[in-house]
């Protein structure tokens, strides 16, 4: 089916409107609540219980938060959090939230995936709440869109419009000073509920629930900037050095003159960049794994001749931590760019768009080895 087509079908994810009329009404612009985006959803296989939810937050590698609030104060602590977190939380209303859940389990990254109608260079992680009775993280905003998918059992949103968005001095969360609002709601299993950044919003649970959200990514420019300034830098060539043939005597030894600084102005210039340099930094920067990320290479590898033989018959799949962009033949993948040959870019721009291929046609040396490569990596599997 063509690419406008699929733009302009209803979507029961979106309510029954299409991604055109989603993306030209709500997308970063206003709220929309939508009934049963996905009927009968209760939660991820791995990840659909008070149980299951306990024993991930705890484990070392993950990055996890728990939030009590003891006595009308709000209490931060981050992971890695005591084994037990639930004995800790057993007074007051408690929520433990567990970032990066597409990176754990294969059915948290399908959830994320759902949403790829935004690309994929915007999307940040799936990240997945519990709360007991009376639980939330306070009324607060956040800087990016977030779709806020109901697991199990209910929450009581309630969402405002606001401007005034000054956060409590002190408090350990961002939490409101003030919060007023303008329309709520119950969510249940199923219902979901899009934001747009900077909307004030409050989430209580009713009983114990899960609240799965959907968060995107959105740098600040002074995060592109910096980030852009340091990917120059260590691609940085600039010849020559100072002189100064031409030295006037000056006045003052301790002055700086007009002449050094017309000297040194041309020398700035000479840092200069193209659009490919801007691709080349955003694919790496993009792509480049969170600070917690590792990968697990396999610890008894096959050899290049059996892997060619495997990836031929079964395909294969990126690691679930693995992110792959492309742009033009430059393909990134966790922070490294690859110039792709003209033959090889369609299916490695296929296997970035669905993060598995089913079989491998045969391909050229250089891209054999760079799959190899990637493989003993651990940033693909066959
Ligand atoms: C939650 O799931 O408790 C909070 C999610 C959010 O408000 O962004
Ligand atoms: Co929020």
């Amino acid at each position: 089916m063509k690419k406008n087509n699929l733009a302009n079908q209803p979507l029961q994810l979106l309510g029954g409107i299409s991604v055109r009329k989603f993306l030209s009404t709500y997308w970063q612009k206003k709220p929309l609540l939508i009934r049963q985006a996905i009927p009968g959803f209760t939660g991820v296989t791995g990840l659909s219980s008070r149980q299951e939810m306990l024993q991930w937050v705890c484990e070392d590698e993950v990055e996890s938060r728990l939030i009590e609030q003891v006595k009308g104060a709000w209490k931060l602590t981050r992971s890695p959090l005591p084994k037990n977190v639930q004995k800790r939380a057993r007074t007051s209303p408690w929520t433990v939230l567990l970032q990066g859940v597409n990176t754990l389990l294969p059915e948290g990254d399908a959830l994320m995936r759902q949403f790829n109608f935004i690309p994929s260079t915007r999307l940040d992680d799936l990240m997945v709440s519990y709360a007991t009775d009376g639980g939330s993280v306070g009324p607060h905003f956040d800087s990016y869109d977030v779709f806020l998918l109901q697991g199990m059992g209910e929450r009581h949103w309630q969402i405002s419009a606001q401007k005034n968005l000054d956060i409590i001095e002190g408090a350990p969360l961002r939490i409101l000073k003030q919060f007023k609002t303008q329309h709520e709601w119950v969510l249940e299993p199923g219902d979901m509920l899009y934001l747009p950044p900077k909307y004030a919003h409050h989430g209580v649970a009713q009983g114990e629930c899960m609240t799965f959200s959907i968060g995107f990514r959105a740098p600040a420019h002074e995060e592109i900037a910096s980030h852009f300034l340091n990917h120059i830098q260590d691609n940085l060539c600039i010849d020559g050095r100072y002189a100064d043939p031409d030295l006037s005597i000056q006045k003052h030894p301790a002055e700086i003159s007009a002449d050094m600084l017309d000297k040194v102005e041309r020398v700035l210039k000479k840092i200069q960049w193209k659009r490919a340099d801007v691709a080349e930094f955003i694919g790496c920067y993009l792509t480049e794994p969170k600070a917690h990320i590792f990968f697990d290479v396999p610890e008894q590898p096959l050899s290049p001749a059996r892997f060619r033989q495997k990836i031929g018959k079964t395909g294969i799949k990126l690691d679930l931590r693995t992110q792959m962009l492309f742009h033009k033949d430059r393909v990134f993948l966790n922070g490294e760019p690859y110039v792709a040959t003209r033959d090889d870019l369609a299916w490695l721009k296929a296997l970035a768009d669905h993060r598995m291929l089913p079989s491998l046609k045969p391909c050229s040396d250089a891209a054999e080895a760079v799959l190899y490569e990637w493989y003993c990596d651990g940033f693909l599997h066959p």
